[in-house]
């Protein structure tokens, strides 16, 4: 099986950092240590309230970085914008609602089909890899397929909080949604992805799915960087990657 590349999202050091408001921890420090541990990429989310990541990080990243940038945005005319200037290798096209802690469900493709279809078009023009943040639905995933998107990253939100609570039939039933679905999105061409909420505990049963090419995962990794370094933690990370897909 193809070796599973690790994106690493860094927002949550930008989080500790907006704490206090100043310069530390930097996350672009952060990004290049990553770096250093092997990862293949760097995550970083721009949200329109600015609550992490801010446009001097994407600015400092861009240019501070050799593994590829995966430049969250939402689909807002502020965010094309800033992406048309980067051009990041990727960037991902995640739904983002103020309210929310984090991004809670995937994009609603079908429903917004032509206006996405119109708004990835330029990106993809510039050289960007669009991807899509979507939940493990055919339907969804036929429509990102239809408006030119060239990856999907499946939203493992629920299955890992299924298993958090303990709830495994619930559990059990999101990987089996999205085992079937990261096969069905790989028959149509898709770049198979897949984030949100890995841990060490739930990561192998996703890096086993042949298909998924890439895992981003941020919030656990710099948590876990508090208690073990965020090499090792990454190390860790990575050696279960590898064991569930036997490279
Ligand atoms: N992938 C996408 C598209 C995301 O929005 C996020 C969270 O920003 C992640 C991956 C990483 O999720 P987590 O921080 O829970 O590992």
């Amino acid at each position: 099986m193809s070796k599973l590349r690790l994106g690493v999202n860094i927002d949550h050091v930008a989080t500790v950092r907006n704490a206090r408001g100043g310069n530390t921890p930097d996350p672009v420090r952060a990004a290049k240590l990553a770096e250093d541990a092997g990862a293949d990429g760097i995550t970083a989310h721009l949200r329109e309230d600015r609550r992490h990541i801010g446009d001097a990080d994407i600015d400092a990243l861009m240019d501070a970085l050799t593994v590829p940038l995966n430049f969250e945005m939402a689909a807002t005319d502020e965010m094309q914008k800033i992406a048309l200037r980067h051009k990041p290798h990727a960037v991902c096209i995640v739904p983002e609602k103020r309210e929310e802690r984090t991004t809670e469900g995937g994009l609603e493709v079908a429903r917004e089909e032509n206006q996405l279809a119109h708004f990835i078009a330029p990106l993809r023009d510039a050289g960007c890899r669009v991807s899509i943040f979507i939940a493990a639905d055919q339907r969804q995933i036929e429509a990102a397929h239809r408006i030119g998107a060239q990856v999907i990253e499946l939203h493992t939100g629920a299955y890992c909080d299924a298993h958090a609570e303990g709830d495994f039939a619930t559990r059990d039933a999101e990987l089996e949604k999205m085992r079937e679905m990261s096969t069905f999105a790989h028959s149509l061409g898709l770049e198979v992805h897949a984030g949100h909420g890995l841990t060490y505990d739930t990561v192998k049963p996703v890096a086993a799915f042949p298909e998924v090419m890439e895992l981003n995962i941020g919030h656990f990794l710099i948590g876990e960087s508090i208690f073990r370094g965020l090499q090792p933690a990454m190390a860790e990370m990575r050696r279960l990657m590898d064991e569930a897909r036997e490279v």
